[in-house]
């Protein structure tokens, strides 16, 4: 898989997730502010990728500090990123911990903090591989052999900083000898999965169906699919789970199925401070992303249009939150914050 983001002297490089499949391009982003574009116009996204690039933004951007105006220039380049997107709980999560570094090193002196923020940044990213790597080893087991795993949006390497939350439960389970096959559903309107699913697990060679958003209940009533996995970007204390829009259908229509319903995601996707999913914020994104495919109209103009990017799911249709640290289960008020302090 090519990298989705890394540091590098020239600035933080990103694969352009706006135009695969059709061209593979790399961006340089030499400022904060260009860290902080790319995420708002979803040249990176994906809730753990997002997070790894607020940590690098913020690293970029303390390198154009100066001892005077070390603080003001801390919460600029923090406020700045963290106004992006407001969904993902990874992005603040990210930011929360940078800051809170940049100023417990303060005394140490700026060229100090600038280089220990690199590291910091760079611990993030490669964390994040592991930790996906250690949701894989769990949720592996819960794959059933023979059989299809349906998945919505892209919560894979391209969502992460490498392997992915739940294409790396997919990919642990290919690993382990598993002969399953994936199917993919497209993820209207910026169509996640078309585009980057479907070419990520091509590129596996693992044996991947795209389907559109609305076939997915029709499989699931047929008995064609043996589990569903999903990735999430932000998870309440009570399980309730935020992911891409479209993923509500399909818990409700796997539990009408009898088909379990997995969430895989890191504990930096956890946030134990909100008691239910009715407190996480839904962005709301541009009216073409609904009324064009591709710069092409597909609706007359003038039309009304709501284009929520994300849809919460209640705890209620969630077999089971894969993490890094295992597998919570039902009632998860207990489950999360026991796992959640793990060390
Ligand atoms: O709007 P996006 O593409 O950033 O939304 C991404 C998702 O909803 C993913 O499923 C989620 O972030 C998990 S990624 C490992």
């Amino acid at each position: 898989m090519l990298p989705t983001i890394q540091w590098t002297d020239a600035g933080v490089v990103m694969i352009d997730q706006t135009r695969l499949p059709k061209e593979t391009i790399f961006i340089t982003c030499k400022t904060y502010q260009e860290v902080a574009e790319a995420i708002r116009t979803m040249i990176i996204r994906g809730a753990p990728a997002i997070g790894v690039a607020a940590a690098m933004g913020v690293a970029l951007g303390m390198q154009s500090a100066t001892a005077a105006t070390f603080r003001t220039h801390l919460d600029t380049v923090c406020e700045t990123l963290a106004k992006t997107r407001p969904t993902a709980v990874n992005l603040f999560w990210a930011i929360d911990r940078m800051k809170k570094l940049a100023l417990s090193l303060e005394a140490e002196g700026l060229a100090a903090v600038q280089a220990k923020l690199v590291d910091e940044a760079l611990r993030v990213y490669e964390d994040d591989i592991a930790i996906n790597k250690a949701i894989g080893s769990h949720g592996a087991p819960l794959v059933p052999d023979g059989r299809v795993v349906l998945t919505h949006c892209n919560a894979g390497a391209l969502a992460t900083a490498g392997y992915g939350t739940a294409l790396g439960v997919i990919r642990a389970a290919v690993e382990a000898g598993k002969k399953i096959a994936v199917f993919a559903d497209e993820t209207r309107p910026f169509l996640q999965g078309a585009r980057l699913t479907a070419w990520e697990l091509q590129q596996d060679g693992i044996e991947t169906t795209l389907i559109t958003d609305n076939m997915a209940g029709h499989f699931l009533k047929a008995g064609k699919i043996g589990c569903v996995v999903v990735g999430a970007d932000r998870i309440a204390r009570n399980g309730d789970v935020a992911n891409k829009i479209g993923t509500y259908s399909v818990a409700v229509l796997a539990k009408e199925n009898n088909v379990p319903f997995y969430v895989a995601a890191p504990i930096s996707t956890l946030d134990l401070t909100l008691a239910s999913g009715d407190l996480i914020p839904i962005e709301e994104r541009a009216a073409k992303e609904v009324t064009e495919v591709f710069g092409v109209p597909v609706a007359p103009e003038g039309i009304g249009v709501a284009n929520p990017a994300f849809d919460v799911t209640p705890n209620r249709y969630v077999t089971g939150i894969i993490t890094e640290k295992g597998v919570a289960r039902a009632p998860y008020e207990v489950s999360l914050p026991a796992l959640a302090a793990i060390e």
